[in-house]
């Protein structure tokens, strides 16, 4: 009789053959991306519906549905979103934690993992020029953003856990170009959206130090408390990088704890050629970097760190002694007490077994070719006749597409470009808008798949979608 175990076998080698031929058709000439339906047809197209109990023939066939209806994140041409592709030692190393299937949480059930986690976070850490600094992983950028945030709060509340905020209020400073995730954290943490401050930009998308300042002392004048400036290294829309030696005179100047959210442009600190681009991270007392969105490690691959010792101790601890966290010759490994998750999964091992396979040159190359591909987009658009560029900084090139009538508005012209551009399912590029209504591409490299001849491909895919457009406007 089978096994479960056998059973488990099986079906992995079954998958093997599925991996084989998923992967080599991104590669064949017009793969889709994404074979685009609205959700009440892709609804009706798969029995998604639970209760009957189906056979094995049917779920391996419903197996190929969800491969044939998923979009392509491992294709070259997938330049959505700040993550894509997937590096080999990657896979293997989710393979491994899925067959391990351990948690973070003690050191007893996750013994080298835990030692893995701290060595990757160590070297992050070194890096970024956190001497005592220390690091956990999170679910996403977005949480590590919110724990830097409880950080800063234990920092200047330490009694925050027990009583609140005693009626204080406290006030968070970010650039009107910060991620959302900075607005998510001030509301769960309790100290309301009202309190956020977003500093302005400057035309390349970068925080105003002098604004911020004016805009602390008018707070403390009206009596709010400054609690954090939230930077950015590597804006989501435009790239922009936030000038961190001004930003850290006025956060040293107001005592205001100093995170800088780096989830996007953290990935720089690995090239010795680019990482001038983070200079003065080592000022920071706390710092995201999101190590899926530019080594292609796959999601989630998130760090926070902290320059201050046992901080992050200090603020996620809480409860679970009675039953988990046993005080023991080694309770000190254990690293759910800094974490804010109970079971936390092994992610670490994607980025240290890339890490060991490539050692520290090749991660900076691998950060070096985004930055390639990048300046060839950049040409690319620059001596297209249709496309304008409108912004042009780290791993992000903005561009709207004109349109042949002057009646025409750009922006809704580019709209539907992209739209068309999406549709086709040739590639997936998204877009966005400032707020002075400005709509653009905003073409992102970040995938380890994408190479210069899929530039080329895309070029040919855009024109394709312009001639249609202009077709019917
Ligand atoms: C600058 C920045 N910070 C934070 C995040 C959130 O990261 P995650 O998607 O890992 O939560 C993003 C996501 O794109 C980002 O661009």
């Amino acid at each position: 009789m089978e096994t479960k175990d056998h059973k488990i076998i099986r079906w992995q080698e079954k998958m093997n053959d599925l991996v084989f031929k998923y992967l080599t058709q991104n590669h064949a000439a017009n793969q889709s991306v994404v074979n685009y339906q609205p959700p009440l047809e892709l609804r009706d197209s798969v029995d998604v519906s639970l209760g009957k109990q189906h056979s094995e023939d049917e779920c391996w066939s419903l197996v190929e549905q969800v491969l044939g209806n998923s979009v392509r994140t491992t294709h070259p041409l997938f330049l959505n979103q700040l993550f894509g592709g997937y590096q080999p030692e990657a896979v293997t190393a989710e393979w491994l934690t899925t067959l391990l299937n351990p948690t973070m949480a003690t050191y007893e059930v996750a013994p080298l993992m835990t030692i893995i986690e701290k060595e990757v976070a160590r070297k992050l850490s070194d890096l970024v020029g956190f001497k005592l600094g220390e690091g956990i992983m999170v679910t996403g950028g977005s949480n590590a953003n919110l724990v830097g945030l409880l950080c800063a709060r234990q920092f200047k509340v330490p009694d925050v856990k027990k009583r609140g905020y005693q009626g204080k209020k406290y006030t968070v400073y970010v650039s009107a170009d910060a991620h959302y995730s900075y607005e998510k954290a001030i509301h769960i943490a309790g100290l309301g959206i009202d309190h956020l401050r977003k500093v302005k930009v400057d035309t390349t998308g970068a925080m105003d130090p002098a604004v911020l300042k004016e805009m602390i002392r008018e707070d403390m004048a009206l009596g709010f408390k400054p609690l954090m400036i939230g930077t950015t290294a590597g804006t989501t829309v435009l790239g922009a990088f936030d000038p961190i030696l001004e930003i850290n005179k006025v956060a040293r100047e107001f005592n205001v704890w100093l995170h800088i959210d780096a989830a996007w442009g953290g990935g720089a600190i690995l090239s010795p050629t680019h990482r001038h681009l983070l200079k003065g991270i080592h000022l920071a007392d706390s710092v995201t970097i999101d190590a899926h969105k530019t080594l292609s490690t796959g999601l989630i691959t998130s760090f926070i760190l902290c320059k201050h010792p046992g901080m992050l101790k200090q603020t996620n601890q809480g409860g679970g002694t009675e039953y988990i966290f046993h005080d023991y010759d080694n309770s000190d490994w254990d690293t759910g007490t800094y974490s804010l998750q109970c079971g936390r999964r092994a992610d670490a091992l994607k980025l240290w077994l890339l890490w060991k396979s490539r050692g520290d040159k090749g991660m900076g190359e691998i950060i070096d070719h985004l930055f390639n591909l990048s300046h060839y987009a950049k040409e690319k658009i620059e001596k297209h006749p249709r496309l304008k560029l409108v912004s042009s900084q780290y791993l992000n090139n903005c561009f709207q597409v004109t349109p042949l009538k002057d009646l025409i508005d750009i922006n809704q012209f580019t709209l539907k470009v992209r739209t068309h551009l999406v549709q086709s399912g040739k590639a997936l590029v998204n877009y966005a808008e400032r707020s002075d209504g400005t709509l653009f591409f905003r073409l992102v490299m970040s995938n380890n798949q994408t190479t210069n001849e899929s530039i080329d491909l895309l070029m040919l895919a855009i024109d394709e979608s312009i001639a249609a457009m202009d077709a019917v406007c």
